[in-house]
């Protein structure tokens, strides 16, 4: 197994569905640069600041922000980690690789799907505010309304940024910059692709596969 999962995909293409399980079964830990920056906004930090408006309108935050936020929060001396959101274009690989990869083994996964399939996914995604579980009102509802299956929670929260004008411009942000990202995978043979469209079971069963 690679000792260094890096989830690559669209907005809404099920990645953070697939680390939440990837956690729990194969014992990686989930860094989340969207995460990361969703609780520095929460804490009201400088950094949070600086960063409200950018994910408002669904644009990147700048390639710098992203390694401190990175270096602040990620040690490899002795995690196996999945990254989830990093990188999100060509010099953000790189950086990866040069400043937080060497010497270990990553793969990098590819969440392939259409993409005219994701602004219904998002737009009805929710997510549990206290324990982070993610549904979606047509997939995955909850088996009573507003009420976290998982911890029981009524804080079952709609994303900011998952509003149908907001998702059209981080579509069209992520269209514009995963090529060289793919590209940069694909030629050093670390580059694995799963069909993002399928189910959630089918999904999590060709990662494992393609995992080992
Ligand atoms: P981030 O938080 O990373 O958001 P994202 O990339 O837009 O990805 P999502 O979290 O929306 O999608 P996901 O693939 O995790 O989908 P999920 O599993 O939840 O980034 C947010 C913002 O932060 C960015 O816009 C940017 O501003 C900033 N940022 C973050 N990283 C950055 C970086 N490196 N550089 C610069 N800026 C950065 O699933 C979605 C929905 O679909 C859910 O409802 C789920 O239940 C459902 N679903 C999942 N799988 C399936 C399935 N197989 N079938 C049916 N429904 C499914």
């Amino acid at each position: 197994m690679a000792s260094q999962l890096i989830f690559l995909g669209a907005p809404g293409s099920g990645k953070g569905t697939q680390a939440a399980r990837v956690v729990s079964e194969l014992g990686y830990v989930h860094l989340s640069t969207g995460d990361l920056l969703r609780s520095e906004i929460k804490s009201g930090s400088v950094l949070g600041k600086k960063v409200t408006a950018i994910m408002d309108a669904g644009k990147l935050v700048d390639d710098q922000t992203m390694i401190e936020l990175l270096k602040a929060n990620c040690d490899l001396s002795d995690k196996n980690y999945i990254f989830d959101g990093y990188p999100r274009n060509g010099d953000q690989a790189k950086v990866l690789d040069s400043e937080f990869l060497k010497g270990t083994s990553s793969k990098a996964i590819y969440f392939d799907i259409d993409l005219d399939l994701l602004a219904k996914r998002l737009v009805n995604r929710r997510t549990c505010g206290d324990c982070g579980e993610i549904y979606n009102l047509i997939s995955k509802p909850p088996k009573t309304a507003g009420v976290c299956d998982k911890c029981g929670g009524h804080n079952l929260q709609q994303r900011k940024d998952d509003n149908e004008e907001t998702v059209k411009t981080r579509l069209g942000v992520f269209r514009e910059a995963i090529e060289p990202v793919l590209a940069h995978y694909q030629g050093q043979d670390r580059l694995i692709r799963v069909d993002a469209s399928a189910s959630s079971d089918a999904v999590f069963n060709e990662l494992k596969q393609a995992i080992k």
